[in-house]
């Protein structure tokens, strides 16, 4: 049991590339925290640091009370599953899992007695004799992350340990690493864990706090809830929700007294709330931040106010249709339930109709800082 803390960590690699940018972070002990960003933002290098398997070039990395900068991989009660997993092909699934107790020298009956409690959770049991060619995938990660858990460690650390698995198991996975972490807490035992991965899918409902990464920086750290309903600047605002929040350049203008959102050359009115949090920003350049299921399109026009787009393009979802309008120079997302939309679809595209905003849930973002000016 511990919990995990950077502070101003840095890297930067032998060539130069400063890869992690100072970063703070508070990882509370039994917390699951996941690490979420695109490709390359130094998710696998924060994690590596972590782990003690790269050097860290600045700041430093508590585990409990201790900082372990210099602390050897197995000197710091961590255990790792990596996309890329290597079973040792020639050892039953039972030899896999006791192989890291075994290099420990732990006495054979308790490494029995960790395997069989392992194999227990991971539902493993039957598979202790076979060989790893004779896995599934997902059964071959659930040993890998065995592997893990025969060490009880007091932090567990994920790479994108799914990656690798079809849709379907890693929704599976995703159920199961997370059942195993609420197990773990309520037998008494829980392990912080520190989770990687680029799927917002993953991010949303794995953790219990999310840490959104850009470039070696933290965008922000909060609950999968504010991350969704508050995000603090245009970055995150794009990368958590799909289909994505429409965001878009727009300007702040006033008229008689009441301030407006410029859609192409019409006007959204803001609401009460917004204009009031706004009013220091007035004939500003911002862009407009709108979640597709808080836009609405009909055929008429609304009586309190809206605008005119095309309607371009439709995705059938089934359940809804994400509705495709054309609005000044840009494109438009909206969400809509499939019995509100299919009276409308039927009529044909490439025509005119109205669309406005729940402009309790529009965001304004900055245009110079993309900070979100609305929260
Ligand atoms: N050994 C290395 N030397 C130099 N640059 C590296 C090295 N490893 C990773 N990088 C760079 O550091 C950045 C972060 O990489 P990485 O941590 O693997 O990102 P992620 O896991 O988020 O995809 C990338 O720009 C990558 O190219
Ligand atoms: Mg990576």
């Amino acid at each position: 049991m511990a919990e995990v803390i950077f502070n101003k960590l840095e890297k930067v690699y032998s060539n130069g590339f400063k890869a992690v940018h100072g970063i703070d972070l508070k990882i509370a002990e039994g917390e699951f925290m996941v690490i979420v960003g695109p490709s390359g933002c130094a998710k696998s290098t924060t994690l590596r640091m972590l782990a003690g398997l790269e050097t860290i070039s600045g700041g430093e990395v508590r585990i409990g009370e201790k900082v372990v900068n210099n602390l050897a991989p197995k000197e710091r009660g961590i255990a790792m599953v990596f996309q890329n997993y290597a079973l040792y092909p020639h050892m039953t699934v039972r030899e896999n899992l006791a192989f890291g107790l075994k290099l420990s020298k732990m006495p054979k009956d308790q490494i029995d007695r960790q395997v069989d409690e392992a194999a227990k959770i991971l539902e493993l049991d039957e598979l202790l004799d076979r060989l790893p060619r004779q896995l599934s995938g997902g059964q071959a990660q659930r040993v890998a992350v065995g592997r893990a858990i025969v060490k009880k460690p007091d932090v567990f650390l994920f790479d994108e340990p799914l990656s690798n698995l079809d849709a379907k198991l890693r929704a599976s996975m995703r159920i199961r690493i997370s059942d195993l972490h609420k197990q773990l807490k309520k037998s008494g035992k829980p392990a912080t864990t520190v989770y990687v991965t680029h799927d917002q899918t993953e991010a949303m409902t794995m953790g219990d706090r999310i840490c959104v990464m850009k470039l070696g920086h933290i965008m922000q750290v909060d609950t999968p809830d504010n991350l969704y309903h508050k995000p603090k600047n245009m970055f995150v605002a794009g990368f958590i929700g799909a289909p994505e929040m429409n965001i878009r350049a727009s300007k702040l203008v006033e008229k008689e007294g009441h301030l407006y959102l410029t859609i192409g050359d019409e006007f959204l009115p803001l609401s009460n709330v917004l204009e009031q949090k706004l009013a220091g920003h007035k004939n500003e350049d911002v862009f407009y931040g709108i979640r597709p299921e808080f836009v609405s399109v009909s055929d008429e026009p609304f009586t309190d106010g809206g605008c005119t787009g095309e309607m371009v393009r439709v995705e059938n979802m089934g359940h809804e249709f994400f509705v495709y309008l054309k609005v000044a120079n840009y494109e438009l997302t909206a969400r809509i339930p499939s019995d509100e939309a299919k009276p409308m679809i039927d009529k044909g595209l490439n025509r005119k109709v109205y669309f406005k905003f729940d402009m309790n849930k529009c965001h304004i973002f900055d245009a110079k800082t993309e900070q979100n000016l609305s929260l």
